[in-house]
């Protein structure tokens, strides 16, 4: 065994070689804490502080962290003789894997490919899409965030991811979320593959579609023959309640892709879920077994990790839990900050959930505010973020592509006590921002320190 160094020393190698300019960032938002002990909603720190991980690792924790039965499943599988990987068998525990998502996902998602992320199962969607239309054209919503490989990339139309990395694929299109009639216009064209959405919007600021958006787009794409995908790598995993966000849609896509929560936060793995039509134009004859590949894909230990993950779901009812759980959060944080004037609104599914600051209104309010913005507009956010994790033990993020939301993504098997907890720390630091200056010069201190660094 090497010498083990200590995490401070690891931390500097890490600033030397890895991403200073992270380690900076963290730094500057009084964030780069060490984490000692990980476990289900709770994260400790070796100067003993503990805080609430309310953000799960962009949903990435569905089962808490180190789940001690995902943990044991693993080491039994790393006891084993079997192979990890050889890309010469049968890989049977991808099989064991395949034939519970495509039971749970329904419909007509009876394949699978497994990837080792999201971005990755974007790509292959974006292949297979093409492979089975034979068409090139892309289209997304505005506001999506599908991953930040060159395909994926090329499907989410915010500036600041894109910038600096092109030119990316051509015929990708982007439409506004929530509006079938534009929808309906780049359809008829019968240029695109696909349409790919992601049923709730996360980074896009945790939006929730009208009822009737999805199943419209399901049906425009049938009609112009794209096809359907979902991206369900936040939502997917009961992170909504049921085991997919589409099945509170009632609909039929021909693709998911799913990836975080699917492995227990512990092993990376992700998984494109297609119908038997979708797989058959890209696997479709012998010398195309292996078109689309991927080394890791389908290691045992991921896969191990995904049945113990789906197992522990089932047995501790979390999909059930993240339903009532979210309903119940929602309503709390809505009675807790409406008569605040910078709260909009709180939404989400599950234990999804956004909450959507405004412009103050009141001038003594307002000044600060929009001056903030002028200098960044994720400014509020971040001092916001900064303050519910130092004052309050909280772990928080703002959305990638709307800073006027709070993520609020627990993981499933949160605590009512944490809910509570949670609520009393927005409340507080709401009433401090609204009655006090504090707020304020802070964020101006944040902002000339990010200036001067
Ligand atoms: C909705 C969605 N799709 C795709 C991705 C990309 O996943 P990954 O980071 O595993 O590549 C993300 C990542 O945050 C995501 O939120």
């Amino acid at each position: 065994m090497g010498q083990t160094l200590t995490a401070s020393v690891q931390g500097a190698l890490y600033a030397e070689y890895v991403n200073p300019q992270w380690v900076r960032l963290l730094d500057l938002l009084q964030m780069n804490v060490q984490y000692t002990r990980c476990l289900g909603a709770e994260l400790f720190t070796s100067d003993g502080r503990r805080f609430l991980d309310f953000l799960s690792g962009y949903c990435v924790h569905n089962t808490g962290h180190n789940h001690p039965r995902i943990v044991a499943a693993l080491k039994d599988e790393l006891d084993r003789p079997e192979p990890a990987m050889l890309q010469s068998h049968v890989p049977d525990l991808a099989g064991e894997l395949a034939e519970r998502l495509s039971a749970r996902a329904g419909g007509r998602l009876t394949k699978v490919f497994f990837s080792n992320s999201g971005s990755e199962g974007i790509e292959a969607a974006i292949k297979f899409s093409r492979a089975h239309t034979g068409r090139s054209g892309l289209l997304f919503a505005e506001g999506a965030f599908h991953g930040l490989t060159c395909g994926a990339l090329s499907l989410m139309g915010n500036p600041f991811w894109r910038g600096g990395f092109g030119p990316l694929l051509p015929e990708a299109e982007q439409v506004p979320f929530n509006n079938l009639e534009e929808l309906e216009r780049k359809l008829a064209t019968k240029r695109f593959a696909a349409f790919v959405v992601e049923p709730v919007q996360g980074e896009g600021g945790v939006r929730v579609p009208d009822p009737e958006y999805l199943q419209g787009a399901q049906t425009l794409c049938r009609r112009h023959g794209s096809l359907f995908v979902l991206d369900e790598v936040q939502t997917g995993l009961y992170r909504t309640g049921p085991f997919l966000a589409s099945h509170h849609f009632s609909l039929d896509p021909d693709v998911v892709v799913l990836a975080k929560a699917l492995s227990g936060g512990l092993v990376p793995s992700g998984a494109v879920l297609m119908s038997e039509e979708v797989y058959g134009s890209v696997y479709g004859s012998l010398h195309r077994a292996i078109i689309h590949t991927s080394t890791f894909s389908e290691n045992r230990l991921a896969m191990r990790a995904g049945l113990a993950t789906l197992e522990v779901l089932e047995r501790e009812h979390l999909g059930e839990r993240a339903a009532a759980a979210g309903a119940e959060l929602r309503g709390r944080l809505r009675q807790a900050l409406s008569s605040f004037a910078m709260f909009k609104e709180v939404r989400g599914l599950g234990l999804l959930c956004g909450i959507e600051f405004q412009s103050p209104k009141q001038i003594a309010l307002r000044i600060p505010f929009e001056t903030f913005r002028r200098i960044h507009p994720g400014m509020f956010g971040q001092v916001l973020v900064m303050r519910l994790f130092r004052d309050k033990g909280i772990l928080t993020q703002i959305c990638g592509n709307n800073f006027m939301v709070l993520k609020v993504a627990p993981p499933l098997l949160v605590e009512d006590s944490q809910l509570e907890e949670f609520v009393t720390a927005v409340r507080q630091v709401m009433e401090l921002i609204h009655s006090s200056s504090a707020f304020w010069s802070e964020a101006l201190g944040l902002a000339r320190r990010a200036i001067n660094i």
